[in-house]
């Protein structure tokens, strides 16, 4: 098990990478506990959670909604919860964006904590205290920045993800090699069917990696004023993508993933050897590396995105493998490039 730590500006959060879940009591206040989990993941886990008040919702990204935080700050009213209420959230990005919001509304906020059991989650929505629901059709656009007490990755949950979910997770790995460690996207190339199959020792040192990676930007910059930026590398067009064609959110920014490198190597900072290695190896994960309609709504929302200035937007371009910077892109750039 390896433990991190992220020292957040209202509290610190610990990361317990590899830690079996079944241990999980070990980390739980003396206090009141509710526990907040989706549908499916409750059918998997849920019997080990009995001994806890279960507040259920329903899974996908429709329910991240104000109404879901809405209906969990009712169900918390009617289980008495106080001042001292512990919120565990077990599940995916989804169930830790919501319980992370909720909790730190209700009452002013009340503690909370994370069991990540995707592999996005894990390597990614669970790390970094960003909480928050989607508004309008807008990504995110209502949270708060506030760190859970813990959160603990349990790398044998993800051995009931299906293929989709446990791939979008890869999607991230890949763009945290991308933004600053090369050998590790070194190391996954030659490592594929270890990953795909979720073999235990590389996966939790993948995901140590990962978390290690990010958990060390949101040290220097926990309200992303500058170097957290360098985290949205695939996300700007990747948010668009998911906005428009409803894709999963890993396969969205694996295609804005391959977007960044396309515009890198339009622009001379990436070769076209590496080029070629981002598409393969996001190829080789089973992941998307286009899309092949609705160009011009994806611009449109491109367009609306938080990111933009004038007819110019903030994209996160790749400079070689393990090094990016934040640039602007004008539309007619966008429009040009080809995958
Ligand atoms: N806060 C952040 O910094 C941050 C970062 C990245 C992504 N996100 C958010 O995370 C969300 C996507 O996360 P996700 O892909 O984990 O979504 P998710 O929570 O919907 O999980 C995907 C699916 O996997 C199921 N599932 C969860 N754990 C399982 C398990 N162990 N076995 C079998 N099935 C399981 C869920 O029920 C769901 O159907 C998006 O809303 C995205 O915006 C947030
Ligand atoms: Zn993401």
């Amino acid at each position: 098990m390896e433990k991190l730590e992220i020292q957040g500006s209202l509290s610190n959060s610990t990361l317990l990478i590899g830690e079996s879940f079944h241990n999980y009591k070990l980390y739980l206040p003396n206090k009141q506990v509710i526990v907040l989990m989706d549908d499916k993941v409750r059918g998997l886990y849920g019997k080990y959670f009995e001994d806890y008040p279960i507040i259920e919702i329903g899974q996908t990204e429709k329910n991240k909604t104000l109404s879901t935080i809405e209906n969990i700050m009712g169900q918390l009213l009617d289980l008495n919860a106080d001042r001292s209420t512990f919120l565990l959230a077990v599940g995916g990005g989804i169930i830790c964006d919501i319980g992370g919001f909720a909790a730190s509304i209700y009452l002013r906020g009340i503690e909370f904590g994370f069991i990540s059991t995707t592999l996005l989650s894990q390597v990614d929505a669970s790390v970094g205290g960003k909480n928050g629901v989607n508004f309008k059709g807008f990504k995110n656009m209502v949270g708060v920045f506030n760190q859970p007490s813990f959160v603990l990755c349990d790398q044998e949950m993800l051995k009931t993800l299906s293929t989709e979910d446990l791939n979008c997770g890869f999607a991230e790995i890949v763009k945290h090699t991308l933004i600053s460690d090369a050998e590790m996207f070194e190391k996954l190339e030659n490592n594929i069917e270890k990953a795909l199959n979720i073999e235990t020792d590389f996966i939790e040192a993948l995901v140590a990696n990962s978390v290690r990676i990010k958990a060390g930007i949101v040290n220097k910059d926990e309200k992303e004023k500058g170097e957290r930026r360098k985290l949205n590398l695939g996300h700007t067009y990747g948010h668009a993508v998911e906005k428009v064609l409803g894709v999963a959110h890993g396969n969205a920014v694996s295609i804005g993933l391959a977007i960044s490198a396309k515009l890198s190597l339009n622009r001379g900072t990436i070769t076209a050897n590496d080029y070629q290695r981002v598409v393969n190896l996001l190829k080789a994960l089973n992941l998307p590396i286009m899309v092949t309609e609705k160009h011009e709504e994806i611009l449109e929302a491109l367009l609306m995105d938080k990111k933009r200035e004038g007819n110019e937007i903030h994209f996160v371009l790749m400079h070689g493998i393990g090094d990016v910077s934040l640039e602007l892109i004008s539309i007619e750039e966008l429009k040009k490039i080809e995958l």
